[in-house]
């Protein structure tokens, strides 16, 4: 009995555990909604809306970034399907963020809005990063992937342009501990460099031997490579 119910669970989570990020990435907002409803945001609530928005939206595009390489190191295909979703959510939190500061912070004043964006210069990053993220998440549809054809991927290559923007954002943003910005830009960086074509070449083709390797030892044998070898071949 218990194992036909863990069998049925195991089955539903392999099938739909793709759908546990929608629970995961909404959780700061729904903790921010419940926050300022009962009071739980610091002395200076529109500050700390702002540095949990834009703190959550650097980490989820860093998250939708890491999908492709650790596909290509682990193998494991299925999580290329968080891409998209981690990266829409994403922008929701930057979109957030941006409102906190236009809406809640300035009021909506054009000119006050306009005039700190050209004044500081983390703001003007950080505005130019969302410009850059805004076509990539109209654009991220099947039906949009389609009619685009190939440049669909040439368009959504600057989430490589955008992200680092939003790490310089952080890095200017803070007053004067940059650790934690430029940590993740040392993720960030790292995540881009597993993407270059040769790279990412070398790393399919250790992984591919690693997997024959151990394959040919539960087997009890040596991998083809291996027995040419020790043949003299
Ligand atoms: C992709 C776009 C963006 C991302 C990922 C982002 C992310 C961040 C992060 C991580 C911080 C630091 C939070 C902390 O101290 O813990 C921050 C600070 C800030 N951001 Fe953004 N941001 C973006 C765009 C924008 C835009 C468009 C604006 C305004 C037009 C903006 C306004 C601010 C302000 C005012 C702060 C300083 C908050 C404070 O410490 O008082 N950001 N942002």
């Amino acid at each position: 009995m218990f194992f036909r119910h863990y069998d049925w669970r195991r089955a539903w989570l392999r099938a739909h555990w793709t759908d546990l990020v929608h629970p995961a990435a909404l959780a700061p907002l729904a903790l921010m909604v419940w926050d300022a409803l009962t009071g739980g945001l610091t002395v200076n609530p529109i500050q700390d809306l702002t540095q949990r928005t834009g703190y959550a939206a650097i980490i989820l595009l860093i998250l939708s970034l890491s999908c492709t390489p650790l596909s290509v190191v682990t193998g494991w295909k299925r999580i290329i399907a968080l891409r998209r979703p981690l990266g829409l959510y994403g922008f929701l939190y930057a979109t957030l963020h941006m409102l906190v500061f236009t809406a809640l912070d300035f009021g909506l004043n054009l000119t006050l809005i306009v005039q700190e964006i050209v004044e500081k210069r983390y703001i003007l990053v950080g505005t130019l990063a969302l410009l850059i993220l805004l076509p990539l998440a109209l654009t991220s549809t099947k039906g949009w992937q389609q009619r685009l054809g190939r440049n669909w991927k040439r368009l959504h290559r600057l989430a490589y342009l955008a992200v680092p923007l939003a790490i310089v954002h952080y890095a200017w943003a803070q007053k004067s501990d940059i650790r934690q910005p430029l940590l993740l830009g040392a993720a960030v960086a790292l995540l881009l460099v597993l993407r270059l074509p040769l790279l990412r070449r070398r790393i399919e083709t250790w992984r591919r031997a690693l997997v024959a390797r151990r394959q040919a030892t539960l087997c009890g044998h040596a991998p083809v490579g291996e027995t040419r070898r020790s043949d003299g071949g």
